[in-house]
């Protein structure tokens, strides 16, 4: 086991003695999709007797093919090709299809902006929007297979952008829009994108962010040379300094277009994404996804753990700009032909009671969110949302990182008024969906594990190995199967995509095992217990972080010649950010060059990454070997004495002097 999971040791601590266990409520259970552990085993017998067959299945039954494919996998691993020789289209599984039913005046989409304003858009509506962009991005010389950069707040625009390349078979890389320039520039140039399209800024807690200026900052002096045109959408007025020739405003555009652009049939691998994630060197990896894989994964995982219903206002709380928005706001709700909520804002402490607010307002049934959002509402207190009538709920779900057990009851009690299931749902920007998680209906819930993977997912916990480990012992997590929503490669770098997932657990006998980076453990009824990165990555405020990365940009300053990053628990965001600094011989220490450097790490990468700590040192705790030992100082940060053999630290007194 890699030593990194020290940040969720206490966590597993309260865990091991959590035993409640918490049956499906009768009510929910009786209108359930899925609605007992019989038919959840039988989905699983389904597929050990014929795994082809049974994506097969739910692909025919599920999705519209321009033309059925020929074989459901082709696997020669690490290379999987699903739905070979097939076509679809994912942005007609989310829109066209709908219309020729009662879906058509239903809402796809209810947006509601910080400020309270509020954009509802029908199946109808969205079409035509999507279609719109779709054009617009014709016009301005996107063709299939060019990457498009999308850099937006949580406006529907960032959906229709999404769907907008979808339709046309362009490839869109979405760049959260708390990224830095910085940041920005590195994933444009990396994905070659040939527009970018952008808001001239969006709200968030209470203030105007600007992204126009973010995106002119990534652009200039030809920096991101495949980058021609620049499509910006009006969010919050005011002057916007536009370039001529490269930058063109949505709004003046918009009506020059036509509303019908019809979808066009794709091959089932076109790449439809690519989303950079933090790996464990100082360069974020581009994940790929292909089209028929995921839509078919998004689709059927939002179907089973959300048990999706016609009736039903599903509010989803990530951003688009992560894993979580791509699967879970928009495409597998609209594939399903849901009502898919988007809020812009975020709960900050001049408004406490926002997401209670939207619940009720809309009259939200399912309720998606991360851990860290929930440890925020129960510090800000009760009275918010018992002020709020969120009798709508059905559903409640949490993603991202582990949730303590003191939130999950918390949630389970003041947020569902003990009536409604909660899924905790395991799952990476990899796994493109959800791949451990409760069917709300039938799987009876312990807090703090995912409880049990899904139909078609076969997973174990193994040592280095890869041979499995008992029960209740901690392990690698690795998914000894592929499944259609997995990721495809990494964008134009295949070896490191089978060194990083397929070659960290050596194959055997043609068997090959997925390396997730998570340690778990799974008790006596198969339950996984998540306990954690067992690499470099740490999750703050449920953000993934590389701490590498954090440290090329504290190294990318003059003032600092070496730095080690680590995860030290936090009560709020699960982990924070600290620092330890060497700093370059004629630099002192001072309390404004930690500010400075604080702020040096947003401008390169953005606040998500801020350092809550940066400790100055003269040396770090290294190995013989020159490796820096970050057990060590993950202890340091955490206010532990290091425990654990230190017989390889190359200098004792490092110790001594770090802790002084
Ligand atoms: C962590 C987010 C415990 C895990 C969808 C994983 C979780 C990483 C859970 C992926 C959960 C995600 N319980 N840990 N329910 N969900 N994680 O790529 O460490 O942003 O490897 O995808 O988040 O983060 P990513």
């Amino acid at each position: 086991m890699g030593d990194n999971t020290r940040a969720t040791d206490l966590l597993i601590e309260s865990v091991l003695q959590e035993r409640r266990q918490f049956p499906p409520p009768k009510a929910f259970q009786a209108q359930a999709r899925i609605a007992s552990l019989e038919q959840y085993h039988q989905l699983c017998q389904e597929f050990a007797q014929d795994p082809q067959g049974f994506w097969g299945k739910w692909a025919a039954q599920e999705l519209h093919w321009f033309r059925p494919w020929t074989q459901v996998l082709d696997w020669q691993p690490p290379q999987a090709r699903w739905f070979v020789g097939g076509q679809t289209n994912l942005a007609y599984n989310c829109l066209d299809r709908h219309l020729h039913t009662h879906r058509r005046t239903k809402p796809a989409i209810i947006w509601q902006g910080e400020p309270g304003e509020v954009r509802v858009l029908t199946y109808e509506q969205l079409h035509q929007e999507v279609c719109r962009m779709a054009n617009a991005l014709r016009a301005l010389g996107v063709q299939a297979g060019d990457r498009v950069g999308i850099y937006l707040p949580m406006i529907p625009e960032a959906a229709m952008a999404m769907l907008a390349c979808a339709r046309i078979g362009a490839v869109h890389t979405v760049v959260f829009g708390g990224f830095s320039a910085t940041a920005l520039q590195e994933r444009l140039r990396a994905a070659q994108a040939k527009v970018v399209i952008t808001a001239d800024g969006g709200w968030r807690k209470g203030e105007v962010v600007p992204l126009k200026p973010q995106v002119d900052q990534a652009l200039a002096a030809g920096q991101v040379p495949t980058v021609t045109q620049v499509l910006v959408v009006q969010r919050v007025g005011g002057h916007t300094p536009m370039t001529p020739g490269r930058d063109v405003w949505w709004h003046e555009l918009q009506p020059t277009l036509s509303a019908e652009c019809p979808a066009l049939p794709l091959d089932s691998e076109q790449m439809l994404f690519i989303l950079y994630t933090s790996g464990t060197t100082g360069k974020p990896k581009g994940i790929v996804h292909t089209t028929a894989g995921y839509n078919l994964y998004t689709h059927l995982t939002a179907q089973w753990v959300f048990d999706l219903r016609e009736e039903d206002v599903y509010w989803c709380t990530a951003d688009v700009g992560w894993i979580t928005g791509h699967s879970y706001v928009v495409y597998g709700p609209l594939s399903n032909g849901a009502t898919t909520v988007m809020y812009e804002g975020a709960p900050h402490a001049g408004n406490p009671g926002c997401f209670w607010d939207v619940i009720q307002a809309h009259r939200v049934t399912i309720f998606y969110t991360a851990p860290t959002a929930i440890r925020t509402f129960i510090k800000m207190g009760e009275e918010h949302p018992r002020a709020r009538d969120l009798s709508s709920l059905r559903l409640l779900g949490t993603v991202g990182e582990p949730i303590n057990p003191e939130a999950w009851l918390w949630y389970h009690r003041v947020i569902g008024g003990e009536r409604c299931p909660i899924v905790d749902t395991w799952w990476q920007t990899e796994t493109g969906g959800i791949m451990i998680a409760p069917l709300p209906g039938a799987t009876p819930t312990k807090p703090g594990s995912a409880t049990l993977p899904l139909p078609g997912i076969q997973v174990q916990v193994v040592d280095r190995q890869g041979e499995p480990v008992g029960v209740n012992q901690g392990g690698y997590l690795v998914v000894t199967h592929p499944w259609p929503g997995m990721m495809r490669t990494v964008y134009q770098d295949p070896e490191r995509f089978r060194r990083t997932y397929w070659e960290q657990i050596p194959p055997r006998d043609g068997q090959y095992f997925y390396f997730t980076g998570d340690g778990a453990r799974r008790d006596e009824d198969g339950y996984v217990w998540i306990m954690g990165r067992v690499d470099d990555v740490i999750n703050v405020a449920g953000h993934r972080l590389g701490t590498m990365e954090i440290e090329s940009a504290l190294v990318s300053h003059p003032a600092v010649a070496e730095a080690a990053v680590v995860g030290r628990p936090d009560e709020i965001k699960g982990e924070a950010v600290v620092a330890f600094v060497i700093l370059e011989g004629h630099y002192q220490p001072s309390e404004a060059l930690k500010q400075e450097l604080r702020e040096h790490v947003v401008r390169e990468i953005g606040a998500l990454a801020r350092p809550s700590e940066v400790k100055f040192t003269e040396s770090l705790p290294k190995t013989r070997s020159g490796k820096i030992m970050r057990r060590l100082l993950r202890a340091l940060a955490a206010g532990e004495a290091p425990s654990g053999d230190i017989s390889t630290l190359e200098d004792q007194s490092v110790l001594e002097r770090l802790r002084d």
